[in-house]
C-alpha cells in the first residue's frame, strides 16, 4: 500500500496504490492514509483543488477481506467519503481501469469524475449478497436518476466509459494519454471548477416511478437496495446513509452473503495448489482428438478463448459435421449479438479439420476426447507419444477411466494430465484438472494456467472413479432414487431440492443429461460394486426406452422436447415397484429429501478430501457451484455443512446409518475426526 502526494499548480494530487486491484483496504491502512491526505489537503490553504488518482486501476472496491475481520470499521471508509464530499475545494477523481463497488462510491463522493474510456464501472455488491454500503444507494440515484442507478445496483452489471458518460455517472472521458492530465485540465483556473457534492442534490425526478416498477423474485439484497433508494424521498442524506449502513450490516451478517463471499474467494483459492511452484507454459495451439459432442464443445470453447485449434476426426462425414457444428455455434453468438460477425469469422478461421493426429501434430497441448473405452484410448495415446513434440502436454478428457493407466500407454507419463470438461464444454465453467500419479508439477501448473486462460475454473482432482464431481453426484443420486421407492415421486423430489436452491432436481438433471448415461454407469457398478446397490427405479424407466428429453420421455414427458410434465404412468410404475419389493410407501417430507441428498454429498465430499482427491473442502464447494447447479447463496455442500454444524451433520448421518441401506451412511473418517477435534471444514481451507 502506498500513498504519494504532489502539488501541480495549486492542485494536490493524491495518488494511491494497493495492488493488485487497489482495494480500498482498511486493514492495510489505505483508507486511513487517504483520510489523512485528504484532510491535510483541505487544511492547506495553498491547495486550491484535489485530485484522487488511482493510477492504472482506480479501484476494485472495498477490501472484501475487511468484511470478515472488522466489519464495524467500515464506518472509517464512510467517513472518508463524507469528508471528500464536504470538501470546500473541488475534488476530481481521475479514473482508469477498474471502478467497482467502493471504488465507484469513492468516485461518487468526489465532485467531478474524469475517466479513461476503457474503464469498467459497476456496483457489483449484489453478487456478494450485499448492497453498495459506501453511500452508493444514496448518491448514484441522485446523480444519474433512480431507474438507471437501480439497474446498475440490482444487476451488478459492468458498463464501459462511454455508457458511464451517457448516464452522467462521469463528466468526461479520455481516449489517450494519462487521465491524470485530463483531471488537472478540468481544474485549470479558467475551468472554474467548484465543489459540487452529489449527496445534497435533490431527489431524482423518476424516484417514485422507479420504485414502483414491478420486479419479481427479488433477493434479500435487492429488496434492501430498493428500501435504501426509497430513503432518498425523505430528502435527508445523513438519515439515508445511516439506513444504508444498517441494511448493509444486516446483509453482511447473513449466511447468504457469507456463502457468496466464500464462493468469491473459493474460485480464487482453487487456483492455488499448495507446494506447486512450477511456472505455467503458455498454450497457443491445441489439437483436440475426437469430433463427437465433447470434442466439438471443447474446440468451440478454445476458439472462443483465442486459441488455434485442430480437431482430429478420421471419419469424413463426422469430421464435416463437427466443423459445421462448431461454425454454427460460433455464428449463433454473432446472430444473438454477443460478438460481431467479423469476430465470429476470425474464430472460425482459427479452426483446422484434420483426418489424423499426424496432420495436426504441431501443438503444445493435445486433448483426447474419444470414446470412453480403454483400448481406444490406448491407440490414441500410443500415437500421441510417437508424434507429439517432446514438450507437449497430453491430456485426456476421460470421466470414468483410470488416468494412470492411460498415462502408462506413453513413455512420458509426467506430461499426461486429465482435463475433464463438462458438457456443453463451451458454456460450463468447471474444469477438473486431474493429477495422475506421475503428472509433473510443470504439467499441472500449465494445465491450471490453461484453465484460467480459457476462462474456466480449474479445480485439481486426484485419480479415482468419478473424480470429485461425479463421485459425489453418485451418492446424491443413490439417495434420490431410494427416496423414490420409499415414497417420494419425481415431482416432489425435484421440487424439494429446487426449493433448497438446486438449479434442477435430480430427475430433471438426468432427463436432460440422458438417462442412458446413468444406466450404463449403474450396469458397470452392479458388476464392480455388487455390495452397493441402487434402486431399480431409474433402470425401469430406461427399460421403457425413456431416456429423457432426447426421447421426449424420461421421469417426465416432454411434449416439446424441453418442458417437463409429470407423467402418471411413471408414478404408477414407481408405486408398483415399491409393492414388488414389498416396501410399504410412506409420506416423505421435503426436509428428509433435502437432508438425505445433501448429507450424502457432504459425507462423500469429506471422504474425497480425506483421501486427498480434493485439495481442500472449498475445492469440493467450487466444483458443485461451478458445475452442478448448487445454489451460490448456499456456498457449496461443505460450506453448508459447516453452517449446519458438523456435530449435527455427523449425528444425522449416524441416524441414517441405523436405517434402511445403512451401509451407504458409513461416516467419512475425516468428518469424525473434525467433530472429535471440534473443528470444521472451513479450518481446512486456510
Ligand atoms: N477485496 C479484496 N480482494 C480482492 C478484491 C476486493 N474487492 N477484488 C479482488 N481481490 C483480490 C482477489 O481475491 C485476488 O486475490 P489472490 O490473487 O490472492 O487470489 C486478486 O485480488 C486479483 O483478483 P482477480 O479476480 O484474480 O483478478 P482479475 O484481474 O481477474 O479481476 C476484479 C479483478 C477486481 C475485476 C475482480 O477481482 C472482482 O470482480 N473483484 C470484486 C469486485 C467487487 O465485488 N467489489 C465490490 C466490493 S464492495
Amino acid at each position: 500500500m502506498q500513498i504519494t502526494t504532489q502539488m501541480r499548480d495549486g492542485v494536490r494530487v493524491i495518488s494511491f496504490s494497493n495492488p493488485p486491484v487497489n482495494a480500498l483496504s482498511i486493514g492495510a491502512g489505505l483508507v486511513s492514509g487517504l483520510t489523512e491526505a485528504v484532510a491535510a489537503a483541505i487544511a492547506d490553504s495553498t491547495v486550491r483543488a484535489i485530485v484522487l488518482d488511482g493510477g492504472p486501476r482506480f479501484s476494485g472496491g472495498a477490501d472484501i477481506r475487511d468484511f470478515d475481520t472488522a466489519p464495524e470499521q467500515l464506518t472509517v471508509l464512510r467517513d472518508l467519503l463524507t469528508l471528500i464530499e464536504a470538501a470546500p475545494k473541488p475534488v476530481v477523481a481521475a479514473i482508469a481501469g477498474l471502478c467497482l463497488g467502493g471504488g465507484l462510491e469513492l468516485a461518487l463522493a468526489a465532485h467531478y469524475r474524469v475517466a479513461h474510456i476503457d474503464t469498467r464501472f459497476a456496483l457489483p455488491e449484489v453478487g456478494l449478497g450485499l448492497l453498495p454500503g459506501g453511500g452508493g444507494t444514496q448518491r448514484a440515484p441522485r446523480l444519474i436518476g433512480a431507474a438507471p442507478a437501480l439497474d446498475l445496483m440490482l444487476t451488478g452489471r459492468t458498463i464501459g466509459g462511454d455508457a458511464a458518460l451517457r448516464l452522467g455517472l462521469i463528466d468526461a472521458t479520455t481516449t489517450e494519454g494519462a487521465v491524470l492530465e485530463a483531471a488537472l485540465a478540468a481544474l485549470a483556473p479558467g475551468a472554474n471548477a467548484q465543489p459540487r457534492p452529489t449527496g445534497t442534490r435533490p431527489a431524482p425526478a423518476d424516484l417514485a416511478e422507479a420504485l414502483t416498477a414491478a420486479r419479481a423474485g427479488l433477493t434479500p439484497e435487492q429488496q434492501a437496495i430498493i428500501a435504501c433508494v426509497a430513503m432518498i424521498g425523505q430528502g435527508d442524506l445523513a438519515a439515508g446513509l445511516r439506513f444504508e449502513a444498517v441494511e448493509f450490516a444486516t446483509l453482511l451478517a447473513s449466511d447468504r452473503s457469507r456463502a457468496l463471499r466464500h464462493g468469491f474467494f473459493g474460485r480464487r483459492t482453487v487456483a492455488r495448489v499448495p507446494g506447486l511452484r512450477a511456472a505455467a507454459a503458455e498454450i497457443r495451439r491445441v489439437t483436440v482428438i475426437g469430433g463427437g459432442l465433447m470434442g466439438t464443445g471443447i474446440t468451440t470453447a478454445l476458439l472462443n478463448a483465442g486459441l488455434s485449434v485442430a480437431i482430429v476426426e478420421p471419419d469424413d462425414a463426422r469430421r464435416a459435421k463437427a466443423g459445421a457444428g462448431i461454425a454454427k455455434t460460433i455464428r449463433r453468438d454473432a446472430e444473438k449479438g454477443r460478438i460481431n460477425a467479423a469476430t465470429a469469422e476470425e474464430r472460425i478461421n482459427r479452426l483446422t479439420l484434420a483426418a489424423s493426429i499426424v496432420e495436426a501434430a504441431e501443438a503444445e497441448l493435445f486433448i483426447e476426447a474419444v470414446f470412453e473405452e480403454i483400448e481406444v484410448k490406448r491407440a490414441v495415446f500410443a500415437e500421441l507419444d510417437r508424434v507429439a513434440p517432446p514438450g507437449a502436454i497430453l491430456a485426456s478428457n476421460t470421466s470414468t477411466l483410470d488416468l494412470d493407466v492411460i498415462a502408462g500407454f506413453t513413455q512420458r507419463p509426467e506430461q499426461v494430465v486429465g482435463l475433464h470438461f463438462f458438457s456443453p464444454a463451451n458454456i460450463m465453467r468447471l474444469l477438473e484438472v486431474v493429477r495422475g500419479a506421475a503428472t509433473s508439477d510443470a504439467t499441472l501448473a500449465t494445465a491450471m494456467g490453461f484453465a484460467k486462460a480459457i476462462g474456466k475454473t480449474g479445480v485439481v482432482a486426484g485419480v479415482c472413479d468419478g473424480f470429485i464431481g461425479n463421485r459425489i453426484f453418485e451418492e446424491y443420486l443413490r439417495q434420490a432414487w431410494f427416496l423414490l421407492e420409499e415414497g417420494a415421486l419425481p415431482q416432489q423430489l425435484d421440487a424439494a431440492l429446487e426449493r433448497f436452491g438446486m438449479a434442477m432436481g435430480p430427475c430433471k438433471v438426468m432427463d436432460l443429461a440422458g438417462q442412458d448415461i446413468g444406466w450404463n454407469i449403474r450396469k458397470r457398478r452392479a458388476i464392480e460394486q455388487p455390495d452397493r446397490p441402487y434402486s431399480r427405479v431409474p433402470d425401469l424407466i430406461c427399460e421403457l426406452g425413456r431416456f429423457g428429453q432426447k426421447t421426449c420421455a424420461g421421469f417426465y414427458t416432454y411434449a416439446d422436447g424441453r418442458t417437463a410434465t409429470p407423467d402418471p404412468q411413471v408414478d404408477a410404475l414407481i408405486v408398483a415397484h415399491s409393492a414388488q419389493i414389498s416396501l410399504p410407501r410412506r409420506e416423505i417430507s421435503d426436509a428428509e429429501i433435502v437432508e438425505r441428498c445433501l448429507l450424502a454429498m457432504v459425507n462423500e465430499g469429506a471422504r474425497i478430501v480425506g483421501e486427498g482427491i480434493a485439495l481442500r473442502p472449498v475445492d469440493v464447494d467450487i466444483v458443485y457451484l461451478e458445475g452442478y447447479g448448487f445454489p451460490a447463496g448456499r456456498g457449496g455442500p461443505m460450506f453448508h455443512a459447516d453452517l449446519v454444524g458438523l456435530p449435527e451433520v455427523l449425528a444425522a448421518i449416524r441416524g441414517y446409518q441405523g436405517g434402511r441401506h445403512g451401509w451407504a451412511w458409513e461416516p467419512a473418517p475425516l468428518l469424525e475426526q473434525l467433530v472429535t477435534d471440534a473443528r470444521d471444514f472451513g479450518a481446512l481451507n486456510q
